[in-house]
C-alpha cells in the first residue's frame, strides 16, 4: 500500500502547512504524544480522526517535562514503528521536531500554572507541568488545531490544559479520552516497557488497588482517609512497590477531600522497581 503520511520535523513548515489547511476550510486535529505508541495513543488518534478533517500528531519527547534525574535519555523511541502505526489509523501529519529545533540557546519563556500543579505528581515532579503547559503551548501555536486530543490516564496533566487553554483563551477545544488498559488492567504506558516480568505483575498492584477502593466506595465507605488505607494496603502487598503518593480528591480543584460525596478522583503514583507508574478512576456513588 503506497503511504500518503507526511513527516514534518520543520517548525516553520508546519506552519505554513496549518496555514494552507486552514485556508482551505479544513478542521486540524491534533494528538500530541511522546512517541513509543500503543493502543492508549492509537485510541487518542481514533478519536481524533473522527473529530475533523486533517489529523496531525506530534512526536516529541520533550526535555523540559524532564527533572534532572529523570528517564529522557532512557525514554524508549521506535520512530519506524511509530510511523506504521500512526498510519494504520489514519494520520495525515506527523510533526517530529528536534530539541534544538523547539528551544534555541537563547530560549527562555514558559507558561506557569499557579494552583493545579500543586497537587498529586507536583511534589515529585517539581517542573515537570511547566514543561508541559510550556510545550502543548508550542505545540497549539505551531500546528493550530481546532481540536486537540489528550488521555485521561494523565488525569492531572489534562485538567492543567484545559484550565490553560481556558485562561489563555486558546481557541481549540480539549478532548479527553478514556484510559485504555491492557487485557489485566493495567494502564498502558510507554514506560511499561521498562518492567521485568516480576515487576509487570507487581505493577497491575495500581488498577487493583483502585478496584479495591471502588468496591468500598459501592460498600458504603465514604471516608477519604479509609479508602487511601485500603488502597495502599494493597499496593504495599505486592514485591517491590514503594508509594509515592496515593490521593482522594476533588476532580477539578485536585485538592484532597475528607470524604466521598459525589464523583471523586483516586489518583495514585507508585515506583515498581525503578519505574514510577500512575493511574486513576473517578470513585463514584451509585444510587
Ligand atoms: P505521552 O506520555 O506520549 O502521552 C501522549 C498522550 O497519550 C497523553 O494525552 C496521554 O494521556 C495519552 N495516553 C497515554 N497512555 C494512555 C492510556 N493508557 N490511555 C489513554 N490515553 C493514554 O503525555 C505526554 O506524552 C506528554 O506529556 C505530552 C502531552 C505529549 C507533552 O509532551
Amino acid at each position: 500500500m503506497e503511504s500518503y503520511i507526511r513527516i514534518i520535523k520543520n517548525i516553520d513548515h508546519m506552519q505554513q502547512e496549518a496555514r494552507q489547511l486552514l485556508q482551505t476550510g479544513k478542521t486540524i486535529v491534533l494528538v500530541p504524544t511522546m512517541g513509543y505508541l500503543h493502543e492508549g495513543h492509537l485510541a487518542l488518534m481514533r478519536e481524533g480522526r473522527k473529530q475533523g478533517d486533517a489529523l496531525v500528531i506530534s512526536i516529541f519527547v520533550n526535555p523540559t517535562q524532564f527533572g534532572p534525574a529523570e528517564d529522557f535519555q532512557a525514554y524508549p523511541r521506535d520512530p519506524d514503528r511509530d510511523v506504521s502505526l500512526a498510519e494504520s489509523v489514519g494520520v495525515d501529519i506527523i510533526f517530529t521536531p528536534e530539541a534544538e529545533v523547539m528551544y534555541d540557546k537563547a530560549y527562555q519563556t514558559s507558561v506557569d500554572l499557579e494552583m493545579l500543579p500543586r497537587y498529586l505528581c507536583g511534589p515529585s515532579r517539581p517542573s515537570h507541568f511547566s514543561g508541559v503547559a510550556t510545550v502543548v503551548t508550542k505545540l497549539l501555536n505551531i500546528v493550530k488545531p481546532h481540536v486537540a486530543v489528550f488521555g485521561e490516564k494523565d488525569y492531572q496533566q489534562l485538567a492543567i490544559i484545559r484550565r490553560m487553554v481556558h485562561d489563555l483563551n486558546f481557541d481549540v477545544r480539549v478532548i479527553g479520552v478514556p484510559i485504555v488498559r491492557e487485557s489485566d488492567g493495567l494502564a498502558m504506558s510507554s514506560r511499561n516497557t521498562y518492567l521485568s516480568e516480576d515487576e509487570r505483575r507487581s505493577a497491575l498492584s495500581l488498577y487493583k488497588a483502585l478496584q479495591r477502593a471502588q468496591k468500598s466506595v459501592a460498600q458504603g465507605i465514604r471516608d477519604a482517609g479509609q479508602l487511601v488505607h485500603s488502597a495502599s494496603e494493597v499496593l504495599c502487598s505486592y514485591p517491590n512497590t514503594k508509594i509515592d503518593y496515593v490521593s482522594v480528591c476533588d476532580p477539578g480543584t485536585l485538592e484532597n477531600v475528607n470524604r466521598v460525596e459525589g464523583p471523586t478522583l483516586m489518583a495514585l503514583a507508585v515506583w515498581v522497581g525503578k519505574t514510577r507508574l500512575i493511574d486513576n478512576t473517578i470513585l463514584t456513588i451509585e444510587n
